[in-house]
């Protein structure tokens, strides 16, 4: 099968289309045909690679997996036999975090990991572009007391995470303050939020508005410079790590004082998540924001304008 493999760290250049064995399942695996996958910052950040924690989880000197990708949208094609969740020309969608393998002509998971039938109402293009903003947000969002309709503000709003929370927080019935540049005004707001602004125009911190949370999905802001417009016991969440990893240091002790903390959590993606975005799309509250569609031959294209920084919501591959 083909597959974009990286035997070694570095730039986009390192992804090469290559033959591969294609994989059988284990007697508790599905073999998927992948018809659509997407690069996303995650698949970046595993390849350059970006922190060096990324060294200790996937290998000090090389990749340990070399083939990444962690969205994947396509059908069943044989099943291993104690399988009996799924059955051959089943379509399917979902994610495989952490052992990646979707930028391929075919993956092998196991029955209960998170994958679940795709939903009938979209492509599979759609379905690759949902998984991995979604599940990020996901891990932000339970962690928000919706109870008292919160005011929450999203920076960078039209990201992968940011389309992901807008929806979901919307769902879950916040106010939503989304923070994009002018060319995604109109997106944002089709996706729930009340108020936006303009970055390019304006800076969030310095129009006197107080937030119950402020969800930094792109990790261009900090705790320091949020903190004046946090109410009493708002919650900072980002993305990224920030300065000197300061958000890891802020999250162990900012919660131990009460009153504004910053949380950092963990994503995990679980079948329950899948299942979930699966029925709010189905009922026609949730959607995936596609920016650009590249085919397998194209990804060090599509990877060096994921790498940007500046694409609106996904980029999916088509196989
Ligand atoms: N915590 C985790 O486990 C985890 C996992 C994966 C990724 N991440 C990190 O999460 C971050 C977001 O990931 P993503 O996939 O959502 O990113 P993304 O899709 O690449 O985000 C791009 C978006 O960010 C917007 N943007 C750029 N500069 C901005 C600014 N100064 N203010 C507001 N918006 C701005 C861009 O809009 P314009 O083009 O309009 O500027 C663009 O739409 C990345 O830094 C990534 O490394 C974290």
């Amino acid at each position: 099968m083909k597959a974009i493999v990286n035997t070694k760290y570095g730039p986009p250049e390192v992804l090469q289309l290559k033959e591969v064995e294609k994989p059988t399942p284990k007697t508790n695996e599905v073999l998927i045909k992948i018809h659509a996958t997407t690069v996303n910052r995650t698949d970046c950040g595993f390849r350059k690679p970006e922190y060096i924690i990324v060294r200790l989880i996937s290998g000090i000197f090389k990749p340990k997996k070399t083939i990444l990708g962690s969205e994947l949208a396509g059908q069943i094609e044989a099943i291993g036999k104690d399988v009996k969740t799924f059955k051959p020309g089943d379509q399917v969608f979902g994610l495989s975090t952490y052992n990646f393998g979707t930028h391929a002509e075919y993956i092998c998971v196991t029955e209960h990991s998170s994958i679940a039938p795709k939903p009938a109402n979209i492509s599979y293009n759609q379905a690759a572009a949902i998984c991995d903003g979604a599940f990020l947000a996901m891990a932000y969002i339970r962690k928000i007391d919706f109870s008292k309709k919160p005011k929450i503000l999203i920076n960078g709003a039209s990201g992968s995470i940011g389309t992901a929370g807008v929806q979901l927080a919307k769902y879950f019935g916040a106010e939503i303050t989304a923070v994009c540049s002018t060319k995604n005004i109109e997106l944002v707001k089709s996706l729930g939020a009340d108020k936006v602004i303009d970055y390019t125009k304006e800076d969030f911190t310095k129009n006197g508005q107080q937030y119950d949370v402020i969800f930094d999905s792109v990790g261009k802001s900090s705790y320091f410079k949020c903190k004046k417009i946090m109410k009493p016991n708002a919650i900072y969440f980002s993305s990224e790590l920030g300065y000197l990893w300061q958000n890891i240091f802020l999250s162990l002790f900012t919660p131990i004082f009460g009153g504004k903390k910053v949380l950092f959590p963990i994503p995990k993606d679980t079948k329950e998540d899948i299942v979930f975005f699966k029925e709010l799309i189905e009922a026609g509250k949730y959607r995936a924001v596609i920016d650009r569609t590249y085919s397998l031959e194209q990804m060090v294209e599509a990877t060096k304008y994921v790498e940007t920084g500046e694409k609106t919501g996904n980029v999916v591959i088509t196989l």
